[in-house]
């Protein structure tokens, strides 16, 4: 089946399998391998991706369902050469041991971020509850996401006009 899917602002068209999941579209036919694949059972959430803005594991998600929907993976959130506050989080609260959830955990905090952009301990828990970081690394994933709340209001305004993006509106930087 022919399939276009907008990948990080980006129209991909590409002749599938019907029975081919989103994860390996995104990382066999785009190269897009920032999305992890790790238990393919819905059970992990390495896999979450944005689809239409909202986390989904993408191993639970056929890549002709995404036919004529937006995908935003770990590879469209910095912008400019500007990482995203919730990346800056990351790397200034140490949260990433292996790094093999990170991306997954990183589209959720941003995600959360643009539905509460002061999120407590609690919201954030909730939020990444559906994903397993196999280093225990929560206490500093929390930390993270907490950076990204309180810098916000530090990164650019707005993307240069002509930019694509595909990202939940209020996302800024
Ligand atoms: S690979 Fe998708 S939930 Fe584990
Ligand atoms: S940092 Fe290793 S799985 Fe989370």
């Amino acid at each position: 089946m022919q399939i276009t899917v907008t990948v990080n602002g980006q129209p991909y068209t590409r002749d599938v399998e019907p029975r081919l999941l989103l994860v390996h579209f995104l990382r066999d036919e785009l190269g897009l391998t920032g999305t992890h694949w790790g238990c393919d059972t819905s059970n992990c959430g390495t896999c979450v991706v944005l689809l239409d803005g909202v986390p989904a594991k993408s191993c639970t998600v056929l890549a002709v369902m995404a036919d004529g929907h937006r995908v935003s993976t770990v590879e469209g959130l910095a912008r400019n050469g500007q990482l995203d506050p919730v990346q800056q989080g990351f790397v200034a609260c140490h949260g990433l041991q292996c790094g093999f959830c990170t991306p997954g955990m990183m589209l959720t905090a941003r995600w959360l971020l643009d539905q509460n952009p002061d999120p407590s301990e609690v919201d954030i828990r909730e939020a990444i509850s559906g994903q397993i970081c196999r280093c225990t690394g929560y206490e500093n994933i929390v930390r993270s996401v907490r950076w990204a709340a309180e810098h916000a209001a530090e990164q650019p305004a707005e993307a240069p006009a002509g930019q694509p993006t595909d990202r939940p509106q209020g996302v800024t930087a």
